[in-house]
């Protein structure tokens, strides 16, 4: 008689989880717990084998064994479909419906580069292509490399507070890009090819002057390097900028740190040189600073003055993007007035 409760228990179990589908990984749980656990019926009736004879015991015990093992081997058997059937759910639930059409922003709405960007990854890759490598510089400078190091001597009116923004008495904002030379001269020898783009700070603020601008550097540092290196490769600089009919002009001035120096003019990019409102009817644009690499600059890194030469020039970027852009203030760069951003898109 215990024989069949046993096999009817197991036949019951059994039928119990065959379909699968209907139930959740919860509800087979509760049916294994049910049918092999502490409480079960199955456990209950190892208890009662004591109520047994000798004899007959262990029969019914290898019996109920033999019951445990095919209800351990159904339910792992379930288990496994189980955890499929959970996965495929899962997998059913969050499909991707890649048919679908996408939001599409609107070109209006889309993002794109400043201006000031624009204009300094066209100016770097024109140097690139012409074997510079770009190399930034801190923002927050020594007075030695932002001043000393370059020749620009303690009563020089450049390191005037009313020009340089003072963080402590020997840390300003870098007030231009040329510290970077010193520090790319200090750490390589030459040959040197480098461009220095970033932020430059100044306390002055008009129409054509904002106390943060950006300026690009450039420094070429090699054996048998001249003035007429330099004027070459800004003049093809300026006909890749702008168009191939440009010229440059060079006018002696003076920098600390070059020498001779020079102040470098474009024809106009508006008039073609005829004379424009633009270039208040010059036909040319004052567009950058430039010279040989002062030897005073060049031993005060570790470079040997006998053996190398050098020139370097310096830009600012605002500058450039007005002239190339036509923008009349050097303030709208600054004030994100998306209408006057969105026309460089
Ligand atoms: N540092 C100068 C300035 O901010 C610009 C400049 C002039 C940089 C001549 C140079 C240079 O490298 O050779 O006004």
């Amino acid at each position: 008689m215990l024989n069949d409760k046993i096999k009817q228990l197991v036949e019951t179990c059994i039928a119990r989880i065959s379909n699968i589908d209907e139930m959740s990984a919860n509800d087979l749980q509760k049916i294994k717990s049910e049918s092999l656990g502490k409480n079960s019926e199955l456990q209950n009736m190892l208890k009662s084998m004591r109520d047994l004879s000798p004899e007959e015991r262990p029969a019914f015990g290898q019996l109920v064994n033999e019951a445990r093992k095919t209800l351990e081997s159904a339910f792992a058997e379930a288990e496994a479909k189980m955890k499929e059937k959970v996965l495929n759910e899962k997998l059913q639930k969050e499909t991707v419906d890649i048919t679908l059409p996408y939001q599409s922003v609107s070109c209006e709405e889309r993002g794109h580069l400043h201006p000031v960007n624009l204009v300094a990854n066209e100016i770097m890759d024109i140097f690139k292509g012409l074997g510079f490598e770009v190399l930034e510089g801190p923002e927050i400078e020594t007075d030695y490399y932002c001043f000393e190091a370059l020749n620009i001597p303690k009563n020089h009116p450049a390191r005037d507070a009313q020009d340089t923004f003072y963080i402590a008495e020997d840390i300003v904002l870098r007030t231009h890009t040329s510290p970077n030379q010193v520090r790319v001269m200090e750490k390589k020898q030459p040959p040197i090819k480098m461009l220095c783009p970033g932020k430059v700070y100044r306390s002055d603020d008009d129409a054509s002057h904002s106390p943060m601008f950006h300026q690009i550097e450039g420094l070429v540092v090699d054996k048998n390097v001249t003035l007429c290196d330099l004027m070459g490769t800004l003049e093809t600089f300026a006909q890749s900028l702008f168009n191939e009919q440009t010229k440059a002009r060079f006018r002696p001035s003076f920098f600390p740190f070059t020498e001779p120096s020079v102040e470098v003019d474009l024809t106009c990019s508006n008039c073609g040189g005829k004379g424009c409102k633009l270039c208040k009817g010059t036909g040319w644009i004052e567009v950058l600073g430039a010279g040989m690499v002062n030897p005073k600059v060049l031993e005060n890194c570790g470079i040997d003055s006998t053996k190398y030469t050098g020139y370097a020039f310096g830009m600012g970027l605002e500058r450039i993007a007005m002239i190339k852009y036509g923008i009349p203030n050097i303030k709208l760069f600054f004030e994100n007035d998306v209408r006057f951003l969105k026309q460089f898109r």
